[in-house]
């Protein structure tokens, strides 16, 4: 029985992990924190909203007080810390809001959980939701192991390689119960369309250019999100406190042909002629500090709590393209207001 705070459960991936606490564990009540801020949508869980189970609350990571009263209010056993600012082109424009959120917000959350907990941190856990990004760049050979020394290059993947570390300091110096993740790219419904995948069938739809940083080389390693939120669930429920578990997919595809598959999907789908979506790649100026490959080795994560991925990503991506066509008010919605803006400052149309 657990009392789950889950922060940023109204983003991508902290949607999907609500959804699958609230479902899967009816004696668990889950508290959803989040800021609302222009990734978080409360629309993503319209399906759960009425649950009896689980509740929402307004509020920043970054308010001490606020979290301290949560504390004390819901007594929770349990910590899902998804929030984050998490758009590395955001973080080249803005990185104080990444160093505000990601590094102060994580260690708010910590020593409220901390004071919270008073040295009780039995049948605690703080699991704290991070990036593969913190490793850095790799060239074309290797992979990233838990033991890989960190080494980030954008303003965000230095905050959560911050982050992680201040939840690493809290286990050594306080025996604090922490359980870390680090995952590669994640893709799937809900995805905001400022991140590659959704914004090109967003602009596929609409018949706008695909813009492509530098030559399309950059490599990825490409997660369903319903995978790695059920990795979450079992690292939670069976994985070791004080240990960092690497998520990832095996699936590594360069930016262009990954979008080249894109298109080829999508012509099928809209029923258009073959290569025409193709026809709307553009090759953009590349992204400053553009980190070339990530590609996660999650042997420990096999070996040690069976977990695999399910879905071939041909399928996943399918799945995923086919969540786009049938929900467009979803991405009307969230590509309207500010949407515009973003959009055409970052990409300069
Ligand atoms: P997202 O940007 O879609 O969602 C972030 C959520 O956090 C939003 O709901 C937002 O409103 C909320 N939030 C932001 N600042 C907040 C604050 N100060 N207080 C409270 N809530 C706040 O992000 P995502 O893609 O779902 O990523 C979730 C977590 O997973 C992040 O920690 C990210 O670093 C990590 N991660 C993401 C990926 C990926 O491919 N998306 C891969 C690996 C790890
Ligand atoms: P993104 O989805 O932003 O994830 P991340 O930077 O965290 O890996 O980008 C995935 C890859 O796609 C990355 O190499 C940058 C590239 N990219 C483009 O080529 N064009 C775009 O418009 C975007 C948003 C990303």
């Amino acid at each position: 029985m657990h009392t789950i705070l889950i922060t940023g459960g109204a983003g991508f991936i902290g949607s999907h992990l609500t959804r699958l606490f609230v479902t899967k564990y009816p004696n668990y009540k889950i508290v959803n924190l989040d800021k609302l801020t222009y990734a978080g949508n409360l629309e993503n869980l319209k399906d759960v909203e009425n649950a009896p189970n689980y509740t929402f609350v307004k509020g920043d990571i970054t308010d001490l007080s606020l979290l301290r009263e949560l504390f004390v209010q819901y007594k929770f056993t349990g910590v899902l810390h998804c929030a984050a600012e998490s758009h590395v082109d955001r973080s080249i424009t803005d990185p104080l809001a990444f160093i505000n959120t990601n590094v102060v917000g994580t260690a708010s959350l910590l020593q409220a959980a901390k004071e919270g907990w008073n040295g009780q941190y039995d049948e605690k856990i703080f699991y704290h939701i991070s990036t593969d990004e913190v490793y850095g760049s790799l060239g074309k050979e290797g992979f990233f192991y838990e033991t890989t020394a960190y080494d980030p290059r954008s303003p965000y993947s230095a905050s959560k390689a911050s982050s992680d570390h201040i939840v690493r300091a809290f286990y050594h110096t306080y025996h604090f119960p922490v359980k870390i993740s680090n995952c590669s790219n994640n893709y799937g419904p809900f995805h905001f369309p400022e991140k590659l995948i959704p914004l090109c069938i967003h602009n596929i739809i609409n018949n706008k250019p695909l813009p492509i940083y530098g030559k399309g080389e950059n490599v990825r390693d490409w997660l369903y999100v319903e995978d790695h939120v059920r990795a979450i669930d079992t690292i939670f429920h069976k994985g070791k406190i004080g240990e960092t578990y690497n998520i990832g997919g095996h699936n590594e595809w360069t930016n262009i042909d990954l979008v080249k598959e894109l298109c080829r999907q999508m012509d099928e789908k809209l029923g258009r002629e073959k290569g025409t979506s193709e026809k709307l790649i553009t090759y953009v100026t590349d992204r400053a500090g553009h980190d070339l490959r990530y590609a996660i080795d999650a042997t420990k994560l096999k070996n040690e709590l069976d977990w695999l991925p399910s879905l071939q990503f041909e399928e996943g991506l399918s799945k995923t393209i086919d969540w786009y066509l049938n929900n467009k008010e979803w991405l009307d919605e969230v590509t309207s207001g500010n949407y515009q803006k973003y959009y055409n400052k970052q990409y300069g149309v």
